[in-house]
This record gives structure tokens, sequence and C-alpha cells, in this order.
């Protein structure tokens, strides 16, 4: 058996490489015309009125909304919907911490349900339990590109009188039931960072079917105002600048190209890990209904069958000089922000008194989540990868898996 780098061995590659999407000739003239025009900022040129109309002509919304990022997405979602003191929001706590401290913003109570393991999405079945009278919405993640389980979801909600967000920051383009997410719940939540399908670098995007939600979102993007000078409500300033709009219509255009090769890297990490399945590693198996888009590659090892953790597992697949991540290396309620119970100082939102609740963050709250956390190894489908970056990737894990085998 080859030995891994780490052990002494040779490793996969002889040096490290980063990846980086590709920026095509079309997008450099868009965002080179931006430059030239001066018109920088948004609104004082075209480009982020024509991105808002495509996304939505995309996703098949009635509107879209532009912002800084998709974090300010997910806030302006949760504001939209009129959301903050003394209310609960039903979420996985299996995501990147954005999508709880979303809620937090607009000081309302993140609450977690669990996930299916398979899917790693929030378990439907979870969510009933933790409904109380505070409750007024569900926020789906739709982790990794593949859908969560919708009609089950929007079932629940609309039983419970509660609203549906969905955080689609991975799931650019992924179809449930041949339904694009983001078109689904009352309203959805898009990121364009640098790592994610399409990207503008940094931005975002709200999208909804509902004209009352897209008037409040817009309101709290644009400081409360839509007179200049006259602020009905509080607001931020989240908007996109026309530089990033210009890359994002560019991008948007070749969306489907962009997605086509996050799947075929995908199915090289299949084929090369198949044969470690269900014994060493957990692949992911996309259900029949979806269609996934593969913004990261979750593999989850069957630690039983191997004799070191999944951090010494990670070490040494970095040691073959490839990149490999852990997304997430804890639940989003194991971080000390939510332990402390303190986001505002003065235990503030959880301790206001129009608040009244009570909340756990327990370890052991959910079981499968907290599983996945330590088991999960997630390989790159990063834009600028190449089919043989991914085969070294999995070759690389396969390599460190058998070498550690019980
Ligand atoms: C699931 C999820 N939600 C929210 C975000 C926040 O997006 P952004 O980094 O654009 O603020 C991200 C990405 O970073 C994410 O992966």
């Amino acid at each position: 058996m080859e030995a891994p780098a780490i052990e002494g061995g040779k490793p996969v590659r002889d040096t490290f490489k980063e990846y980086f999407p590709r920026i095509s000739e079309y997008e450099k003239q868009l965002v080179l015309s931006v430059l030239e025009s001066g018109r920088l900022a948004s609104g004082v040129g075209t480009f982020v009125r024509r991105f808002e109309e495509e996304f939505a002509r995309f996703l098949g919304v009635k509107y879209s909304l532009a912002v800084s990022n998709g974090t300010a997405a997910l806030h302006t979602a949760v504001a939209s919907l009129g959301i903050g003191v003394g209310d609960e929001v039903i979420t996985t706590p299996f995501s990147f911490v954005a999508t709880a401290t979303a809620v937090l913003h607009n000081n309302a109570i993140p609450v977690f349900g669990d996930i299916e393991l398979d899917t790693l999405n929030l378990d439907p079945e979870t969510i009933v339990d933790k409904i109380t009278p505070r409750t007024r919405a569900i926020l789906v993640v739709h982790l990794a590109g593949h859908p969560a389980e919708m009609d089950e979801i929007m079932k629940i909600a609309r039983e419970n009188d509660l609203a549906v967000i969905e955080d689609c920051a991975q799931a650019i383009g992924s179809e449930y039931k041949g339904r694009k997410v983001g078109s689904i719940g009352d309203v959805g939540a898009f990121s364009f960072y640098q790592s994610k399908n399409m990207t503008t670098g940094e931005g975002g995007m709200v999208t909804t079917n509902d004209e009352a939600i897209y008037r409040k979102a817009r309101l709290f993007v644009e400081h409360g105002s839509e007179e200049r000078y006259y602020h009905t409500t509080l607001g931020w300033n989240y908007r996109m600048t026309e530089l990033q709009a210009a890359l994002g219509l560019g991008q948007l255009s070749r969306i489907e190209e962009l997605n086509r090769a996050r799947e075929e890297i995908a199915r090289i990490y299949t084929d090369e890990l198949e044969s470690l399945d269900g014994d060493l590693v957990l692949l992911p198996k996309p259900r029949k209904h979806v269609k996934h888009t593969w913004h990261i590659y979750q593999v989850l090892l069957r630690l039983e069958n191997l004799r070191v953790n999944r951090d010494r597992v990670v070490e040494a697949v970095k040691r073959e000089n490839v990149l490999v991540l852990v997304s997430y290396p804890r639940v989003i309620y194991e971080n000390p922000l939510f332990q402390k119970l303190d986001a505002y100082g003065r235990g503030c939102p959880w301790s206001c008194p129009y608040y009244g609740g009570k909340v756990s963050y327990k370890p052991g709250l959910s079981p499968k989540a907290e599983l996945a956390a330590r088991s999960v190894v997630t390989l790159p489908t990063l834009a600028g990868m190449s089919a043989d970056d991914a085969v070294d990737t999995a070759k690389a894990l396969k390599k460190v898996l058998l070498y550690y085998r019980k």
C-alpha cells in the first residue's frame, strides 16, 4: 500500500495549485464598458437593472433585487417578511453561519432542526416539533446545490401559517421537480461570492413573486427611502455596483456551461471514489426529482472503519498538494456566538423582553448535523479546475483513506 506524504510517501502532486474563476472576454468587455462610462454606482448605469431582469427571467420569478452579497440578501429576505423582534425562524444547523446570523441581524431567533444524512439538508420531519407560537418562518438551505425537500417544507409552512425563505447561495440553477430553487418559497436569497457557481466577486440577489415583499426589500436596501432624502423606515445600504452587475450579466449568460463543468467534476469524483462507497465513505447521491448543481462535493467519512479522525484525513490529503476543504467543521450552534447567547451585548436578542421564549443550543441538539460536521470532507468543484485536477484530488483522498483503513 502506498504511504501518504504525511507518513513519508511521495505526494500525488509536486506543487499545490489554487483555482480561480476564468473571466471570459465578453465579461471583461462588459466590465470595461462600465469603467469607461464612469457610471459605477448602483442605478447610475443600466447594468444593475438589466442583471435583475435577466436573473428574474432565468429563475421564473416576477422580481429580483440585486444586493451587495449573499448575507445582505438573506438579511433583506428576513426583513422583507416583517420578521424581527420576538420572532423565531426554524433553520438548519449545517450551513454557513450567515444562514443563521441573517436571522439575528433582524433581531429574530434562529431555532435549529436536524438534517437528512443523505442530502445534508434540513429534514422536514424535524421541523414540526420546533414550531412555537413565536415561529414565523422556515429558512431552508439547498446545501451544496442539492435542493431541500420543498413539497414537504411548503406543506408544513402552509399548514402552520409560516413563510419560507430559500437560501440558494450554493444552488444557482438547481431545480426541484422542474422548478428552479429561489422561485418556490416566499423569498429566495442568492450569493455570487468568488467561489459560487456564478460570481460577481461579492454579490447577491433577492427573489420573489410577491410585490409587497419586493417593495419592502427594495426600501430595506436603499436606506428605507423611496424618495431621495426622505426615509420612512430603517434601511441599510446593500446595493450592488454596476461593475458587479456587468460581470453578473456575463456570468449568467453562461450559467448552464458553468454548472455543467461542476457536474463533470462531480462525476469524476464519483467514478474515482465509487469503490470506497459504503465502506470508507458515503458519497452524495442526488434524489431523482432534483437537478443538482454541485457547488461542492460533500463526502462523509465512515469513521468507524478508519484508524484516524477526519482532521487527520484532511491534513493528510492537503499534504498530497491538492485542495480539500471542510464545509463545515462544526454545526452553527457550536460556535461561541451561539453558546454565549449574546449578539448585540447584554444577551440581545435572546434576552430581549419582547422575546420571552427559550431556545436550546446544547450539544446533542441535532445529532445528525453534528455527525456530519465531524465526518464531512469537502472536495472542490471550483471554476478553473480541470479534469486532471479532479482526478488528482480524488486520488489523494482515496490513497489516504486506504492507508488509514482499520
Ligand atoms: C449557504 C450560504 N448562505 C449564505 C452565504 C453568504 O453569502 P455571502 O458570502 O455572499 O455573504 C453563503 C456563502 O458564503 C452560503 O454558502
